[in-house]
């Protein structure tokens, strides 16, 4: 045969093609019950969009893009990962219609190739397919806590049972340049036994040596390394802190890496990996993302707090094929194709919040439910009307006195006015 496909390209079939159509399938599903909408991003950007947004020496910028000249003689790339695109279509196309008409956030799923021109081997491909979320617009903590307990929920749904979520915090830009220039004087001491790019990493963006598959394993033992959440602010510690909370709140298992820096520039506090513990590639993520609070101002937007995540989905299939060798029996059915009714949660005070995560984790992941919210700091005329904005069915209300003392919530419709309490125990039965 005159023709082979190229290296790092694969093609799918089989058992493997329809465990990842359901993947991708599954993880629209729940992401739209958690109020995230789709978008098709393109799939060719200007060059210039990833090496700003992902740092001109990071990995995927200096040895990993696909850049080409068009016919136009544009610089274009194929995109490495879909958060610089989602950004761009944030601030060209979805604020000016949500935020000046006072939406506050854009909640958004994206799926498609992504491309990286990596050397080849189980789990790393030069083409794989990402499904991707990111919200856009809240910079609480209960932000990132939905972020990850959407991934985990999914996670969950697809049968990957064997799952660890990694989390650390990389500050803000009050404190990372202090830890970065702890980790650089740390470093310096062992310069000369690094490898030649860390050599030129230590100038140019010593973060980044953290990221090395030769060297970081042999510095992470050193004793008295420097971690970056022994360096953090008092604003990033309490954020992390909450992060932490809420996670225990909603019984999402987590353990810290203080290791973890993940190997893109835009991030800032929370970031998170999420790791088969019984794959065969285990050092490999099959999901990862965080916090990236001063991307969108970066890149001409308005200050806009961010986080997201992407699902690597053929390293998460294979981890599902080597848990469960019999997963092809399964019932890739999801929905008898029936709207569902949505639900927004309105509290009348942020004292509530805790208490409101937890309903609202609940009704997703246990009951599968659509549902919004809580959403922290605002008042309970600015939430009713968001819900109404987005068309919600019913709003579900928690008000300090009959929720603290009688365990009591109001539904509310929202198209007859009409309200009535019902038992937190009862609710169950009640709503669908
Ligand atoms: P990332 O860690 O570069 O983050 O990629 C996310 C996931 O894509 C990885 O955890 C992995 O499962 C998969 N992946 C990456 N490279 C390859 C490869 N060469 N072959 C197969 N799978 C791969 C991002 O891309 C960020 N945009 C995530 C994000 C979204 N952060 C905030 N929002």
């Amino acid at each position: 045969m005159k023709y082979q496909k190229l290296r790092g390209m694969r093609e799918i079939y089989g058992d493997e093609a329809k465990l990842i159509s359901h993947i991708l399938e599954a993880s629209s599903h729940i992401a739209q019950n958690y109020n995230y909408s789709e978008v098709i991003l393109p799939t060719i950007e200007e060059a210039e969009l990833f090496t700003r947004t992902a740092g001109e020496t990071t990995d995927i910028v200096e040895k990993q893009m696909y850049v080409f000249k068009d016919k136009g003689d544009r610089t274009v790339a194929l995109r490495p990962e879909g958060t610089a695109g989602a950004a761009r279509y944030y601030i060209q196309t979805a604020a000016p219609q949500t935020i000046q008409k006072g939406i506050p956030f854009v909640k958004i799923f994206y799926k498609g190739s992504m491309f990286r021109y990596e050397r080849p081997q189980a789990g790393r491909y030069r083409e794989f397919i990402q499904w991707g979320a990111e919200y856009f617009g809240n910079s609480h903590p209960c932000a990132d806590v939905e972020i990850i307990s959407l991934l985990d929920n999914i996670l969950e749904k697809v049968g990957l049972k064997d799952r660890v979520i990694y989390i650390n915090s990389l500050g803000c830009s009050e404190c990372r340049p202090r830890y970065i220039e702890e980790l650089k004087k740390f470093i310096s001491t062992i310069q000369d036994s690094l490898c030649y790019d860390c050599k030129r990493r230590l100038t140019s963006n010593p973060l980044r040596i953290l990221d090395c598959k030769i060297d970081s394993p042999r510095i992470f033992t050193l004793k008295d390394f420097p971690k970056p959440t022994e360096y953090l602010c008092t604003n990033c510690s309490n954020n992390y802190t909450e992060v932490k909370k809420l996670l225990n709140l909603i019984g999402l298992k987590y353990t810290e890496d203080h290791l973890l820096v993940r190997g893109l520039d835009y991030y800032t506090r929370t970031v998170f990996e999420v790791k088969s513990i019984s794959n065969a590639a285990a050092q490999d993520a099959v999901a990862a993302g965080g916090r990236y609070d001063n991307l969108i101002q970066q890149m001409g937007g308005k200050p806009t707090p961010a986080a997201g995540f992407a699902i690597g989905v053929e390293r998460l299939a294979s981890a599902i094929i080597n848990n469960q060798p019999d997963y092809t029996k399964r019932n890739f059915l999801l929905s008898d194709g029936k709207q569902p009714t949505r639900y927004f949660i309105v509290i009348t005070s942020d004292n509530l919040l805790p208490d409101a995560i937890k309903l609202s984790h609940n009704l997703r992941t246990k009951k599968g439910l659509f549902v919004e919210g809580p959403i922290s700091g605002k008042s309970i005329k600015n939430q009713l009307a968001l819900a109404s904005r987005f068309n919600f069915e019913k709003t579900l209300i928690l008000a300090d006195e009959e929720f603290k003392e009688r365990q009591e919530i109001l539904i509310k419709d929202m198209s007859t006015g009409e309200q009535k309490a019902i038992k937190l125990s009862d609710l169950d039965s009640v709503i669908s």
